[in-house]
């Protein structure tokens, strides 16, 4: 391959595993939905109870989903927005096949039993070691990219990618530090109510640079490119980004409300997550008004609908989740159905969406064509999506109050108005509603997959070209990118 084109393989290796992730984590997604409604599905095998499937479908659409979007995104923006060829060599194909490696051993290890208890902290010891090896990998190849640039600016997607992959690797090292006591099992280095503290630091961070920051770096990439127009407010992008990442960080302890934790420490994560909310939105404003003198493309154009809507939900879900830190409000919403409403707002409205979004623009462009195969099934999967993602997270919100309300409902006599069995009758209904929610969602990811394959079959792996002079101080990218 010659250094006068973009290193477009490792992105198209990514590109396709996001879809193919995309399906097993939602399947699994839906299987448990259904276990929730109808626990026979188990079928008393141990493999397939909730408990060990749970954490494989968070794993799976977490860090082989997400994560693959991820990969493949940041590798592509930072060559095209740098003008050089992606750096490290033989560190590339080991980031795609070391985090293949690491999908497979959790795969076979989570059903297996082997756990750390950690949520999305899963993994066993070994596995994180080889975790810890692909991101210091990834580092490196996109740092180094970004130190070979031609493009005096470093535009302010890079920054958001950047921000996810440092922050990333230290809090995985930080909360997966432990003791091992043999190959598949090890002890926290933590103790009590700090390993909780950490772990929540780990959990929403997780959330805030995994789940968020990322993502906004796939925004400020692929929203200007589709819509044809700049950031609306490169200023703003760069407030945003400081606010955003300074704030994140203290907000871990809203996850442990009404715990052992000293209730200063709760207290400041409450306060954190609630300024929250203007980075966030920052954010939310400057990717919507980026279609301002655009916005009749929305009316015509699918990927366009997948990005914007995922903003919707992400000044959504950022708006709840600084209500749902109000320590009284979280009494209310904790443990219910009410934050599984909330997380799939944020991961399945926010974070699918984007990633959906950007991959119908960037996969035509990896094989050589102008746009996907069939744009009708992109309205499709656009549509069915939309309707699912609304169906799951209405039927959560409203299970949740629900429980919420029954739980702490007392009798003048002072005895409990419900059981709790009552309230797990009383869910039952949106358990369904969700399922049937979910299904549609997945369904989606099989038009795509379809579409996808057709796109690939009828078009050929191409490389992009370099441009061979680079100019301009890039404040407008990435339309010269
Ligand atoms: C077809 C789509 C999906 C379905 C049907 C689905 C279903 C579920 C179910 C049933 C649970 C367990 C809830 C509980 O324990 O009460 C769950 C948890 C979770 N899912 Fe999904 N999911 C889907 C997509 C996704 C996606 C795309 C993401 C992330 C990008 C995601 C992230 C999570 C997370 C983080 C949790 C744990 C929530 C918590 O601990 O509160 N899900 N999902
Ligand atoms: C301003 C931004 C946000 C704030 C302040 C926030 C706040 C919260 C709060 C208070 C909870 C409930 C904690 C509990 O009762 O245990 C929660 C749970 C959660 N949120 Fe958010 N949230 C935000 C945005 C998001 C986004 C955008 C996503 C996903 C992309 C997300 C994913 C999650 C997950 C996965 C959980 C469940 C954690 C668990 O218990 O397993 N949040 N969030």
């Amino acid at each position: 391959m010659s250094e006068t084109q973009y290193n477009y393989k490792v992105v198209r290796q990514f590109a396709v595993m996001t879809v193919i992730w995309g399906i097993v984590g939602m399947l699994v997604g839906v299987v448990i939905a259904a276990q929730l409604a109808w626990p026979a599905l188990n079928f008393d095998i141990p493999w397939l109870t909730y408990g060990r499937l749970r954490p494989l479908h968070t794993n799976a659409v977490i860090f082989a989903f997400g994560g693959s979007a991820l990969f493949a995104t940041s590798y592509y923006a930072v060559q095209r927005t740098s003008h050089v060829r992606l750096f490290g060599g033989p560190l590339i194909g080991f980031t795609f096949w070391g985090w293949q490696l690491v999908i497979l051993l959790a795969a076979i290890t989570l059903p297996l039993g082997y756990t750390t208890s950690k949520e999305y902290a899963e993994l066993e010891w070994p596995i994180d070691i080889l975790i810890a090896l692909v991101w210091v990998a990834y580092a490196i190849v996109f740092f180094g990219t970004i130190a070979k640039r031609k493009v005096k600016h470093i535009y302010v997607a890079n920054w958001f990618f950047g921000a996810f992959i440092l922050t990333v690797a230290i809090l995985h090292i930080v909360n997966s530090a432990a003791v091992p006591v043999g190959p598949m099992k090890s002890y926290s280095a933590y103790a009590g109510v700090q390993d909780a503290m950490v772990q929540w630091w780990y959990g929403h961070n997780a959330v805030g640079f995994f789940l968020t920051a990322g993502f906004l770096g796939m925004m400020y990439y692929f929203i200007p490119k589709q819509a044809g127009r700049p950031v609306y407010s490169y200023r703003l992008s760069i407030v945003h980004f400081w606010a955003l990442i300074f704030t994140y960080m203290w907000a871990g302890p809203h996850h442990l409300h009404y715990t052992a934790l000293p209730d200063w420490a709760q207290s400041i994560g409450m306060i954190f997550s609630l300024i929250l909310l203007a980075p966030s939105w920052g954010g939310m404003i400057n990717g919507i008004m980026t279609l301002s003198g655009a916005w009749h493309k929305l009316r015509t154009d699918p990927i366009l609908k997948f990005l914007i809507v995922s903003l919707s939900f992400y000044g959504m879900s950022t708006f709840e989740g600084p209500m749902m830190s109000i320590k009284t409000v979280n009494a209310l919403s904790h443990y219910t159905d009410w934050t599984v409403g909330h997380v799939h707002s944020g991961a399945l409205g926010w974070v699918a969406m984007i990633s959906i979004g950007s991959l119908y623009y960037l996969l035509p462009r990896l094989f050589g064509r102008s746009e996907m195969y069939s744009v009708k099934a992109i309205t499709l999967h656009f549509w069915i999506t939309t309707i699912g993602i609304v169906l799951y997270i209405a039927s959560m919100w409203i299970a949740g109050v629900m429980q919420g309300l029954m739980w702490r409902a007392v009798n003048e006599d002072g005895t409990l108005t419900y059981t709790f069995v009552e309230s797990v009758k009383a869910t039952y209904p949106y358990y369904v509603i969700r399922l049937a929610g979910g299904l549609l969602v997945l369904s989606g990811m099989f038009v795509m997959a379809w579409n996808m394959f057709k796109t690939i079959g009828a078009g050929k792996a191409v490389e992009g070209e370099i441009p061979p002079v680079s100019a301009g101080s890039g404040f407008d990218a990435p339309a010269h990118a």
